[in-house]
């Protein structure tokens, strides 16, 4: 795996390696399989940057579950614009189900506050948030994260599903921005 990457203008150090992603996802699936032991959840992803996650948080899913991507969009290069550009998909029949959103990462919060209303106002049995990455020091909304893989500081990453203007989403280990 390389040390340091480049993508379009920026430089990148390697950060958050794939043996350690995959600890703290396969921790967070034994945290859900315990809190849902017996339930059919609804494991809803937040495309694009939750694919790689969610398709390895799932793996390690002992109870039944149901999966089903929305969309949503909030960022443009490398900060947050705040203003949820988009949101399709959550148009399953979510009444009466116990619902996991699953994001890559929550920076601001501003997407998870607009998503977690839209999703209860559909009449859901419970709606949970699990997010791989968060930046507590960025978040700017009051929100309840439910589960939380690591706690990183306030820096631009890529990798792992997350990208810099569309790129990098395919690496599989994490790398931060090199100022
Ligand atoms: P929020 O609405 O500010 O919490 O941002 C949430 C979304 O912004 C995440 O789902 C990511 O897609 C994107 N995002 C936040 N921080 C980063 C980052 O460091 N690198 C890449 N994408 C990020
Ligand atoms: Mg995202």
């Amino acid at each position: 795996m390389e040390q340091t990457i480049t993508l379009g203008d920026k430089s990148f150090r390697l950060y958050i390696t794939e043996q350690q992603i995959l600890a703290a996802v396969s921790q967070m699936a034994d945290r859900i399989n315990q809190d849902y032991a017996g339930k059919t959840p609804l494991i809803v992803p937040i495309l694009n940057g939750s694919f790689m996650f969610a398709s390895d948080l799932v793996k390690h899913l002992t109870c039944r579950c149901e999966i089903s991507f929305i969309k949503a969009s909030s960022y443009r290069g490398t900060t947050s614009t705040g203003e949820l550009t988009s949101l399709i998909g959550i148009n399953e029949d979510v009444k009466g189900r116990d619902i996991i959103l699953v994001e890559d990462i929550i920076d601001t919060g501003h997407t998870l506050a607009k998503i977690v209303p839209a999703t209860e106002a559909l009449g859901p049995a419970s709606v949970k948030v699990a997010t791989l990455l968060f930046k507590p020091k960025a978040l700017k909304t009051d929100l309840r994260i439910d589960y939380v893989g690591m706690e990183i500081p306030n820096e631009f990453i890529v990798g792992y599903g997350l990208d810099y203007d569309g790129l990098g989403r395919n690496l599989r280990e994490i790398y931060q921005v090199i100022a």
